[in-house]
């Protein structure tokens, strides 16, 4: 069966075609990035605009690259939640019209979800049960997984997500949006020569927290001035993957689970992922994670979710929902 998977919730327009026999039969992107960058930040309604523009070329080139007709698709993905009101309006708009056109139904998707489940996209997957790092731009969370759909929050951040902390500290670095790639960049050429607090180090509980950081990562950053900034970044880096090391082996030791997933823009971190590939040989655990390209937002993961959630006899309701924040899990 093959599923059309359609990812627009904030500054990427993501199509790919999944297929639960074959896997990954194709995938493209576009990313707005450029069109933003002089902004410092997302522009919601550009990026709705974009989206529109970019949907049916994408699905075309979709197509054409895994080489099939259109009616071969027999559902369409698109993520309802969360993300930007406008973004997701257009994905499930044109989702809608395209399953009316085509006569297949749709599949509402949670961005999360999409995140969480796209080491399945790999030829080596996780076995359930397992603790799940999801870490990006809007979230930073532990998850208990037990199987699809069974998942039981351990803990998340209370303020900033460690993607926007990254962002942040990278703008007030002189950096681009979005930052962390290149603060991650920055501070390879750099050393950790800076005491940055740990957050919540001695608390037992499972949750996060960047804005302590954040601010004393500023607050450096007009102490040293910018001279040094690859020491700041590398400074600012070392301790937001001691945090979310940490935190991870806590997920692991309370639900006592031996695999740990980590998804999310900012699992792309190299030395996040060298650091619990190092925990892991230590602590006798496995430890799973995307390639780099679908650990940041794309129409794979949507398209994955869409087949594993796709039943014989789904809906053709057209009812167009979306919602800029949801919990995963929740579909109202
Ligand atoms: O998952 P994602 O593409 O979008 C959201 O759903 O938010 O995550 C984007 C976030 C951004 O904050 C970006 O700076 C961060 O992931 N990111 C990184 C790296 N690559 C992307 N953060 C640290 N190191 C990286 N290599
Ligand atoms: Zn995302």
């Amino acid at each position: 069966m093959k599923i059309l998977g359609i990812e627009t919730s904030c500054d990427e327009t993501g199509v790919a075609i999944y297929d639960s026999e074959q896997g990954l039969l194709a995938h493209t992107l576009y990313s707005q990035i450029a069109l933003h960058a002089e902004y410092g930040g997302v522009v919601p309604e550009l990026a709705s605009r974009d989206h529109i523009q970019k949907l049916l070329p994408l699905v075309q080139a979709c197509l054409d690259q895994a080489k099939i007709k259109a009616n071969e698709i027999e559902g369409i993905a698109y993520t309802y939640a969360p993300g930007l009101v406008g973004a997701l309006m257009v994905g499930a708009a044109f989702a809608a019209a395209l399953a009316f056109a085509w006569d297949i139904p749709t599949i509402p998707v949670h961005h999360m979800e999409g995140h969480l489940l796209a080491p399945f996209l790999e030829n080596e997957k996780p076995e359930f049960p397992f603790v799940a790092l999801l870490v990006s731009g809007g979230h930073s969370q532990l998850i208990e997984v037990k199987g699809i759909g069974d998942y039981r929050l351990l803990g998340e951040t209370i303020d900033d997500a460690a993607g926007e902390a990254f962002d942040k500290t990278a703008k007030l670095l002189g950096l681009p949006y979005p930052g962390g790639k290149d603060l991650a960049k920055l501070a390879e050429s750099g050393i950790p020569r800076f005491k940055l607090p740990l957050p919540m180090a001695k608390k037992d509980s499972l949750d996060f927290s960047f804005s302590g950081l954040k601010t004393a990562a500023r607050l450096l950053i007009e102490k040293e001035g910018l001279e040094k900034k690859e020491d700041i970044a590398a400074s600012f880096e070392a301790v937001m993957i001691e945090s979310l090391t940490q935190k991870s082996l806590r997920a692991l030791e309370v639900t006592g689970h031996k695999i740990l997933v980590i998804s999310g823009g900012v699992s792309a971190n190299k030395r996040l992922r060298t650091r619990l590939q190092q925990e892991a040989k230590q602590h006798c655990f496995n430890v799973f994670y995307p390639r780099l390209e679908f650990c940041t937002d794309n129409g794979a993961m949507i398209a994955l979710v869409g087949a594993l959630k796709f039943t014989r006899n789904q809906s053709h309701d057209l009812t167009i929902q979306v919602r800029p924040r949801a919990l995963m899990g929740s579909s109202s």
